[in-house]
């Protein structure tokens, strides 16, 4: 079992979903999930987590969403202490914007800099060909954390 935290960055609803069944299919794996409520730096210096899981849209020209825009901004400026943590991006985007999946980039690009383990590269979710992400995600998180772990 592995303790999660989960934070999601959504415009319309579909990565929150996605985060849902995310989670759905964690705790049905029986890791512990946390999801955050305000999404700040804070969630992510505890020592006792292992994995932190970041599902998010793009909006704007490649930008991350509002919602994620105060724990993306404590990154970038209060450099928290985050070494102890493996992680994962699932990106929602469209690949007919130019910053294709831009905000899920920023993000892992932005938590990579600050020295906490990538598991993989990140899930880039196009909707011009995937109408369903909360139906591949998951399966892909959870397999994801299983193989890390089994490797560890
Ligand atoms: C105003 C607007 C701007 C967008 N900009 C981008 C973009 O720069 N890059 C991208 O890959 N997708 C972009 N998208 C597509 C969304 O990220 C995609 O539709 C996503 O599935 C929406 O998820 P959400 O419902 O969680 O917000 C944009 C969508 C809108 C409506």
């Amino acid at each position: 079992m592995a303790k999660i935290v989960l934070v999601t960055g959504s415009v319309f609803g579909a990565a929150l979903l996605t985060a849902d069944e995310i989670e759905t299919a964690l705790l049905e794996a029986s890791h512990e999930v946390i999801r955050p409520e305000p999404q700040t730096i804070d969630s992510l210096t505890d020592d006792s987590v292992n994995y932190l899981i970041v599902c998010t849209s793009t909006t704007g020209s490649g930008d991350v969403p509002d919602d994620l825009l105060t724990l993306y901004t404590g990154l970038r400026t209060e450099y928290p202490r985050i070494t102890h943590l493996s992680y994962l991006v699932v990106a929602l985007g469209d690949s007919s914007y130019d910053h294709f999946c831009g905000g899920g980039v920023t993000m892992d690009e932005s938590i990579a800099d600050l020295g906490a383990k990538q598991i993989k590269p990140p899930l880039k979710l196009d909707a011009l060909e995937i109408t369903e992400p909360e139906e591949v995600a998951p399966e892909w998180v959870v397999t994801a954390i299983a193989e890390h772990q089994s490797q560890s």
